[in-house]
């Protein structure tokens, strides 16, 4: 059952509309006319609310989503154009998306139509994936005179590599769901109906795990990012003995030994 937006756990926003579907946070983008444009004001308020809901012990997962001709278009051009360095500088232009970096429950995008500039760099930054068939993902910034600025050249390059990458990024032409999920940009690809339905069903399905062994396994996932593989693994194992402090750790293990379902507590 979805909770109406606008109650203390779903405050309102001007370019976001926040719903909780039982433990699930979902993020809608809501620009529609400019196509999710991602405007300052846009992300502030996106980090608002997804970091409220990382507050919120309630819920377990986010989904975070656009429309079906959007998710996203990328940073509001409009907004930008006619900015000098100084400007940009000075008001540090994309310092608010950090905080959407630090968010540590998992967050699935729900992924229809333009996927471009901010808007891919933006779904890159989520854990998974779930792209319609109509989703388009592209890195257009090298049309607009500029290059990608959240995350794009260093993110799609990783995931795809290099030749992938420097042709996304150098050409900024548009890639097809299908093509992206080839590339492995995706989790993986869906018709567009269900494409909202299986991104909830699957944060549903995460839910259900422990919490705390679930923030530490996205952690450790993307240290594989950050690090070294020795460093990684380090950090891996050191998570795991940790998990051997909660009480979720004892209860899974004996549950399991019990033959009955575990039932999760947090701690
Ligand atoms: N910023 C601001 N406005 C945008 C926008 C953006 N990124 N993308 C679309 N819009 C606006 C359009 O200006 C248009 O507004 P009006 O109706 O007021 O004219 C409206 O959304 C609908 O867009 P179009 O008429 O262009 O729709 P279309 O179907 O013809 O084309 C599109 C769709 C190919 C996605 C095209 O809109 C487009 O190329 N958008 C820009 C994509 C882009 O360059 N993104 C990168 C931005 S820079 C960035 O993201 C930097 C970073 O790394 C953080």
């Amino acid at each position: 059952m979805t909770e109406a937006a606008g109650d203390a756990r779903t405050p309102q926003y001007q370019y976001v509309l926040v719903e909780t579907d039982g433990p699930v946070g979902i993020v809608r983008l809501n620009r529609p006319k400019v196509l999710n444009a991602l405007c300052r004001d846009l992300i502030e308020e996106l980090a608002d609310a997804m970091t409220a809901f990382d507050r919120d012990e309630a819920i377990r997962c986010m989904v975070l989503t656009g429309n079906e001709r959007a998710f996203a278009a990328g940073a509001d051009i409009a907004e930008m154009a006619d900015k000098g360095l100084a400007d940009v500088t000075r008001d540090d232009l994309l310092g608010a998306w950090q905080r959407l970096w630090r968010i540590r429950k998992p967050v699935i995008a729900a992924v229809s139509g333009y996927c471009l500039g901010g808007g891919f760099e933006l779904a890159m930054g989520c854990d998974i994936i779930i792209a319609a068939e109509t989703a388009q993902f592209g890195q257009p910034e090298i049309k607009i005179g500029v290059i990608p600025g959240a995350g794009g050249t260093q993110r799609l390059t990783r995931v795809a590599g290099k030749y992938k990458a420097m042709e996304a990024i150098l050409t900024g032409r548009m890639i097809p769901a299908r093509e992206a999920e080839a590339w492995g940009l995706v989790t993986r690809v869906v018709p567009a109906e269900e494409c909202l339905a299986e991104a909830v069903r699957l944060a549903h399905e995460i839910a259900k795990m422990p919490p705390i062994a679930v923030q530490m396994a996205k952690a450790a996932v993307l240290q594989a990012y950050e690090t070294p593989l020795a460093a990684g693994l380090e950090y891996e194992r050191r998570l795991f003995y940790s998990l051997f402090a909660t009480e979720d750790q004892k209860e899974g293990m004996r549950a399991f030994l019990e033959k009955r379902a575990p039932q999760w507590r947090g701690r």
